[in-house]
């Protein structure tokens, strides 16, 4: 019944799009959904590689057999455990009790935990093959892009790359699979989102993954989230390694929390320096308005972060604290940081913004800005030189 795609002879896309989820792994909204990715050799020997989230296995099931045609499922490659795409090895193995199960030390640790399943594993290491019959597969261990099981498949027959989350995206495919048959421009900001909420910690080693697969002729790139990869590899491997590098484009985020305005009005006015004194790339984000998804996203696409925060409960606005948190654990590098903040009768959270951009390394730029109740002259002043101290630091050059 179903047509499936053909991304290469024998090669078959069997994955799904998730339109109903509002939030990936319960945080990261999902406003142009996501797929979860498969793809089906059907060769002398036939082979899966990966699966789909569980609330989606009838559909993935029906997939499969319909590719198989009647023949039944040889193997099964695991490049990665997390559940968006193991969700469906359990009822897959019910369906195949041959079918074996092909993965690393680590991934059969996580099969046992989440699927109890123990047996039928063939076990593969670094530069190991298998031979389908045309196609020659091997596999390269890629740990922590994003969890420490992972790994890629290389099918060397049709330079095809299955590289787990690596070049994966939120956004539906619709209709078309491969990015030769699709207009992509709308993917490139919803990757970085993707890259910056779920991969962003592990910057280095996203690096040493692309070093190593940088050895092998790649002309397809077949993600587990997002469209497969063709005409667009270069663009795609170019976002993920200036990101891994904490490489950010010229500009200024400016986080906030403001409970009744008079923050946000610091805000303005260092915007409005900014922009007066050159600044192109202004981003402004309030921290109770704006999905932290989002502010993550900006803080790795620009080079600059300014934060400001009221002080409450002698402690920083919470909603500043929660952002501060993620982007420490993301531990993001070389960023020009400018802070403010506000106080009614005793100030707290300017201290604890110099406290985080010392932590984080990051270059501290101008003199923070502190103001008691509301903006007055003086207050604006200070605001304003922020805004032009960092202004001079992005026109330096
Ligand atoms: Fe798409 Fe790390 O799972």
């Amino acid at each position: 019944m179903y047509k499936l795609k053909e991304i290469a002879s024998e090669v078959f896309y069997v994955g799904i799009n998730d339109r109903e989820k509002h939030l990936f792994e319960n945080m990261w909204p999902l406003p142009f959904g996501v797929s979860y990715n498969s793809y089906l050799i059907v060769d002398e020997k036939t082979a899966l590689i990966d699966t789909v989230d569980i609330s989606f296995s009838d559909i993935f099931l029906k997939k499969v057999a319909d590719a198989l045609n009647g023949r039944t499922l040889d193997y099964l490659i695991v490049n990665h455990m997390e559940p968006d795409h193991s969700g469906s090895i359990r009822l897959l193995r019910e369906q195949y009790p041959d079918m074996q199960i092909v993965g690393n030390k680590l991934t059969f640790g996580m099969i046992d935990g989440y699927h109890g399943i123990t047996t039928g594993l063939h076990e593969v290491k670094e530069g190991d093959t298998l031979d389908l019959g045309k196609h020659k597969l091997s596999f390269y261990m890629a740990p922590m892009v994003h969890w420490p099981e992972v790994m890629v498949t290389y099918d060397a027959t049709d330079k095809l790359l299955f590289s787990a989350d690596a070049f994966g995206t939120f956004g539906t495919i619709d209709g078309a699979v491969v990015d030769t048959d699709m207009n992509v421009e709308h993917f490139w900001e919803e990757m970085k989102r993707y890259y910056a909420n779920i991969v962003g910690k592990y910057g280095s080693p996203v690096q040493r993954a692309l070093q190593k697969l940088s050895a092998l002729d790649i002309q397809t790139v077949c993600p587990t989230h997002g469209p497969v990869w063709r005409e667009n590899i270069a663009a795609v491997w170019d976002i993920y390694n200036k990101m891994s590098l904490y490489e950010a484009e010229e500009g200024v985020v400016i986080i906030y929390g403001s409970m009744y305005g008079n923050t946000e009005q610091m805000a303005e006015v260092i915007a409005a320096s900014l922009s007066e004194h050159g600044v192109k790339n202004i981003v402004m984000h309030n921290v109770s308005k704006s999905h932290a998804s989002y502010i993550l996203k900006d803080v790795f696409k620009y080079n600059s972060v300014i934060i400001g925060s009221p002080t409450y409960s002698n402690q920083l606005y919470p909603e500043i604290e929660s952002i501060l948190s993620k982007i420490q654990i993301r531990e993001v590098k070389n960023r020009n940081f400018g802070y403010f903040g506000s106080f009614t009768w005793a100030g707290a959270a300017v201290k604890r913004l110099a406290a985080f951009g010392e932590a984080m390394k990051w270059d501290i730029i101008g003199t923070p800005a502190e103001q008691k109740q509301g903006l007055k002259a003086d207050n604006y002043d200070a605001c304003w030189a922020l805004g032009e101290a960092m202004a001079k630091q992005l026109t330096k050059n």
